[in-house]
């Protein structure tokens, strides 16, 4: 891989896990053949964000959790020899590169999850290629743009703080049926700014029983004990194993705690969030950008 930047090595954490075995049944029909992570957000697969997030913050090593038989992930990772041969015979090196760049830019790992039981078993079918270190966790659905990557963002807390970290940020109420909800303990770090104490947490409440607006977002740095946690857990009323309810438990004796991140944030599991998403993206694109904005301005639509 390429050398880590002075800032983020200066953050480093070594390995993150992507899980990617979810069905993505809230975006069919378009997810019935392709995986939802590989759906494009402008011109890149939405998974492409989460791997160049957790690059840019000094990843080495990236585990995804894939679906049993998915073979599209490890696809996309793995060179095409014949492709970057063909575009260079046309004079397309440089694509031929980034290509190459793509799939050897850090180690990716491919570990199953036999059966869909939830996030926390997700992070479970990682624990032997974690080797004992604290890694980063990203749902690679939760797009969170930042000039400051993420999960770069809560390695730095990490190396400060020495607990676990969650991206945290407040939510609307009648968003919490969506969102981990965490309880925030008030004697917390308060000096530094952004970083919260975490005393218990829930899994999409229902609005009225929230228990505070500060939403978990998608990224985590996590350490060892948590496995241990998530081994301690049973099953929830969908038969899943919630990485939340693995971190309730784990911080009744451990601290953790909440980040609040800086970033544009797309909840791209569903058509709204998707959907902007795609438009911030190619809105932002320097050759598409201008055009399709005054499309946008002066088009059909008005
Ligand atoms: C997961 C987590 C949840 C978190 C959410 C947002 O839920 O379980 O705590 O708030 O991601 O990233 P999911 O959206 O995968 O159902």
């Amino acid at each position: 891989m390429s050398s880590a930047s002075g800032a983020a090595s200066a953050s480093r954490i070594n390995t993150v896990v992507i899980p990617v075995a979810g069905r993505g049944t809230r975006l069919l029909p378009a997810t019935k053949a392709i995986r939802k992570e590989l759906l494009p957000v402008g011109r890149k697969p939405l998974l492409l964000y989460a791997v160049e997030e957790a690059i840019a913050s000094g990843a080495e090593h990236i585990i995804f959790v894939t679906a049993p038989n998915d073979r599209s992930v490890s696809q996309y990772f793995s060179r095409d020899l014949e492709l970057e041969g063909y575009l260079k015979r046309r004079g397309r090196s440089e694509e031929a590169a980034a290509l190459e760049r793509l799939c050897t830019s850090a180690c990716f790992t491919f570990v199953p999850q036999e059966f869909p039981r939830g996030l926390a078993d997700a992070i479970l079918c990682a624990r032997k290629e974690t080797a004992g270190k604290p890694f980063g966790v990203i749902l690679p659905d939760a797009l969170i743009l930042s000039q400051h990557p993420c999960i770069g963002q809560l390695a730095s807390c990490y190396l400060r703080h020495g607990g676990p970290v969650i991206a945290t940020r407040i939510i609307e109420r009648h968003e919490a049926p969506g969102y981990g909800v965490l309880v925030i303990d008030p004697s917390g770090p308060g000096s530094d700014l952004g970083v919260v104490r975490v005393r218990s947490m829930v899994e999409k409440p229902r609005p009225e029983c929230a228990p505070s607006l500060y939403g978990i977002f998608g990224r985590y740095i996590l350490d060892p004990g948590i496995f241990d946690a998530i081994e301690r857990l049973r099953t929830d009323a969908s038969e899943e194993l919630q990485l939340t309810d693995a971190l309730n438990l784990y911080c009744q004796t451990n601290p953790v705690f909440g980040y609040i991140f800086e970033g544009e944030h797309f909840d791209t599991g569903s058509w709204l969030g998707y959907s902007k998403a795609v438009l911030e993206c190619m809105l932002a694109d320097d050759e598409i950008g201008p055009t399709l904005s005054q499309y946008f301005g002066t088009g059909r639509h008005n």
